[in-house]
């Protein structure tokens, strides 16, 4: 593997890495909200040789400090699947932890599959509280939803391959809505007093839409929206970020498109 001398920045690094058809883990945050409307097969034949992929991912150790949550990870986008992904159903990554390192738990809807590439007893996952080691060649499971961090103790690097069913089967602003309609109780005064604290217009927009469409279940109140509504967009924005249209809501000048306004997807058995 190849010594990295010069320090770049990640900006640049990810910008590189376009250049090859692979995207960084830590990219890939703004893409699940654009997988709306479920598989549509495509894809073509790529190869991403190791010399590259082996390159990059040591260089990825350098440019990303473990202090960034996401995972030092490299995904490979097949360059006829213009959304992103390995497959249009399939996303496959290669994840580098260094010695002494953590990969904070985390969960998610997207099962996983890790084949153990470089590793040994005492590297380990944990899902959802067992701890799996890890060792050259293993196969481990991470159901969805459930919770699972990566520890490397020992003084060698960490390396597996990892499979995800993502992004073309995710739901996009259904799977957000539904998700949320699961949770029974919000300590509103929480929501509210997070939302201000982060600032940001669209959110507070997004999640005072949200509560005044389940105002009655959640028990919203006044109270709980005003904060929300001041801190609204003075402009009309997009609930979704590739500006799906649909219709002004005024309340909270948030462009709604007509499945989320009208809960218009298919029921779920
Ligand atoms: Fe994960």
């Amino acid at each position: 593997m190849a010594k990295v001398e010069a320090k770049k920045t990640l900006e640049q690094f990810d910008a590189e890495l376009k250049q090859l058809f692979i995207t960084g883990q830590w990219q890939y945050e703004p893409l699940l909200s654009q997988c709306i409307g479920g598989p549509k097969p495509r894809g073509e034949a790529y190869l991403w040789p190791w010399k590259i992929v082996g390159e990059k991912l040591a260089e990825a150790c350098d440019v990303l400090e473990e202090s960034v949550t996401a995972r030092r990870s490299l995904l490979f986008n097949n360059p006829g699947v213009p959304m992103g992904g390995t497959t249009h159903t399939l996303l496959m990554g290669i994840q580098m932890i260094k010695a002494g390192e953590i990969a904070w738990a985390h969960r998610h809807t997207l099962a996983a599959v890790r084949f153990v590439v470089k590793g040994d007893g005492k590297i380990f996952t944990v899902v959802n509280g067992e701890k799996c080691p890890m060792e050259p060649n293993d196969l481990i499971l991470t159901p969805q939803w459930t919770w699972h961090d990566h520890q490397n103790p020992t003084r060698e690097t960490a390396m597996w391959v990892d499979v995800l069913d993502v992004p073309s089967n995710a739901g996009g602003w259904e799977e957000v809505w539904r998700s949320l309609e699961m949770v029974e109780f919000f300590d509103l005064d929480a929501v509210s007093s997070y939302v201000l604290k982060l600032g940001s217009a669209l959110t507070a927009a997004r999640v005072g839409f949200f509560l005044e469409q389940h105002r009655e279940e959640l028990m919203v109140e006044d109270k709980h929206l005003e904060p929300l509504r001041r801190l609204r967009p003075r402009q009309p924005r997009y609930l979704d970020t590739r500006r799906k249209p649909g219709k002004l809501v005024a309340a909270w000048n948030l462009i709604v498109p007509e499945d989320v306004l009208g809960r218009t997807w298919a029921e779920v058995a």
